[in-house]
C-alpha cells in the first residue's frame, strides 16, 4: 500500500461510505500504485449482433461440454461393462467401455475449459496495468477497496447481463457435477450385504449348499461349450497331476454345471473363488493354524489366490523358500505357515481352502472358506 509524498488522498470511513464501487475501485488502484495504462471493453455499446454472435459462440463450447458430460453419464451407467473373452460375442462393445467414458468425461472437461477461456477472450475487457511492488499485510482500507476491485471486475466480466451463457454454464456444470456424483455413489447403489450370512463379501461359490460335490477344476483355455462337447477329461485335479514344489491355480466345479456352459465360463471370472493348489516337497516343516488342521491333504495347501491388502493375485509361488508373493505391493506369505504374512502391507493370512480326495481320487473342495476372502472391511471379525 502506498505511503510516500505522493500518496493519494486516505478517506475517512464517512467518505468510504459515500463512494460508489467504481469509485472504491479507481481508489484501490491509486492506493496500491497501480497505474491502468489500457481498459478497452470489447464490446462498447451493448446488445450489437457481433456481441450477441460471440455470446452463442460460447454458450455453444458450453452446451456441447453439457451434451459430453451427459454421454459420459450415459455410458457410465448403461454401457455393458460386464467382462467378455474376445472370443465371446459382445466383446467389441465390451472393449470399448473404458475408451467411451475416458473420452466423454475427457471432452465434456476440455470443453468446459474451451467456453471459459473462449469467454475471456471475447467479453473481458482489454487491460493493461502496471503496480509496483510493495510488502506487508493489508490494512481496513486496502481490503475493502480490494473487495470493491474484485467486484468491479466482477461486474467487468459482464456475465450478469448474460443469460444465455449463464444458463449454459449452468448446464454444463450441473451435468459435470452429476457426472462427478455418479461416480461418487454409482459404487454404493449395490448392497453388499443383501443376503444376511449368505451376503456376495462373505460366501464363495466354493460352499455347496444342496450337498453337490465341488471339484478344483484347472482352466484348460477350453469353452463351457467346448467342454461340454469334448468331455471333462482333463479339467479335474489329482494329486499325481503335481509335481512336489509345483502350484495351479484351481477355480471350482460342479457335475451340474455340464449342464450350463455359461456357469462354466462364469467361474472362471468370479473374482473371489481363484484358489493357488500348493503342493510342498515332502518333509517340510509345516506350522497348522489352529482349527485349520485337516484342510490340507497330505502335502497339498490350498489358499486364496486374492491378496488379502488390496486383492490383487498372489500369483507368484517359490519353491524353494515356500513363499507366496503378491505382485502388486510385494507382500509374502509363508505356504508352510497357514499363509501368514511375512513381509510387506498384508497384515491378514491368505483364507485356506479345506480339500479332501474323493474316492474317484479328484480333489474336492470340502467346505467353502471359513472365513471372507480379499482385503478388509470394517464388518469382518478376522
Ligand atoms: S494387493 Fe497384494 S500386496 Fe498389495
Amino acid at each position: 500500500m502506498s505511503s510516500g509524498p505522493h500518496a493519494p488522498h486516505r478517506p475517512t470511513e464517512a467518505e468510504l461510505d459515500d463512494m460508489t464501487p467504481d469509485q472504491l475501485a479507481t481508489l484501490a488502484a491509486e492506493l496500491d500504485d497501480v497505474v491502468i495504462l489500457r481498459n478497452l471493453s470489447k464490446f462498447p455499446i451493448p446488445g450489437t449482433r457481433a456481441e450477441k454472435r460471440a455470446e452463442r459462440a460460447v454458450a455453444t463450447w458450453f452446451l456441447l461440454s453439457g451434451l459430453s458430460a451427459a454421454a459420459f453419464v450415459a455410458a457410465y451407467l448403461f454401457w455393458p461393462s460386464q467382462y467378455r473373452a474376445p472370443s465371446e460375442p459382445g466383446y467389441q462393445i465390451y472393449a470399448l467401455y473404458t475408451p467411451v467414458i475416458g473420452a466423454t468425461f475427457g471432452l465434456s472437461v476440455l470443453l468446459l475449459g474451451v467456453g471459459l477461456i473462449s469467454y475471456v477472450k471475447r467479453f473481458l475487457p482489454d487491460e493493461v496495468s502496471v503496480q509496483q511492488r510493495h510488502d506487508g499485510p493489508s490494512d481496513e482500507l486496502s481490503r475493502r477497496t480490494v473487495m470493491a476491485q474484485l467486484a468491479k471486475a466482477g461486474k467487468d466480466t459482464t456475465i450478469a447481463r448474460r443469460g444465455l451463457i449463464k444458463r449454459s454454464i449452468g448446464i454444463a456444470a450441473g451435468v459435470f457435477g452429476l457426472g462427478f456424483g455418479v461416480i461418487a455413489l454409482g459404487g454404493l447403489i449395490r448392497d453388499p450385504w443383501k443376503g444376511g450370512a449368505k451376503a456376495v463379501l462373505w460366501v464363495t461359490a466354493w460352499g455347496s449348499d444342496d450337498g453337490e460335490k465341488v471339484y478344483l477344476r484347472r482352466d484348460t483355455g477350453a469353452s463351457g461349450e467346448e467342454i461340454i462337447k469334448n468331455g471333462i477329461r482333463g479339467i479335474r485335479v489329482r494329486p499325481e497331476d503335481m509335481n512336489t514344489g509345483s502350484m495351479e491355480t484351481v477355480f471350482p466345479f460342479r457335475m451340474s454345471d455340464l449342464q450350463h456352459s455359461e456357469r462354466l465360463d462364469a467361474v472362471l471370472k468370479m473374482s473371489d473363488v481363484p484358489v493357488m493348489l500348493i503342493r510342498l516337497r515332502p518333509g517340510e516343516p509345516v506350522i497348522q493354524r489352529a482349527g485349520r488342521e485337516n484342510f490340507h491333504y497330505g502335502d497339498f495347501y490350498a489358499y486364496s489366490k486374492v491378496c488379502t491388502h488390496l486383492g490383487c493375485p498372489t500369483s507368484l509361488y517359490e519353491a524353494q523358500t515356500n513363499r507366496i508373493l503378491c505382485p502388486c505391493h510385494q507382500s509374502q506369505f509363508l505356504a508352510t505357515e497357514y499363509a501368514k504374512p511375512v513381509f510387506g502391507p498384508a497384515t491378514r493370512a491368505l483364507p485356506q481352502l479345506p480339500i479332501t480326495v474323493d474316492s474317484e481320487g479328484y480333489f474336492v473342495a470340502r467346505s467353502d472358506f471359513n472365513e471372507a476372502v480379499g482385503p478388509g472391511f470394517w464388518e469382518r471379525k478376522s
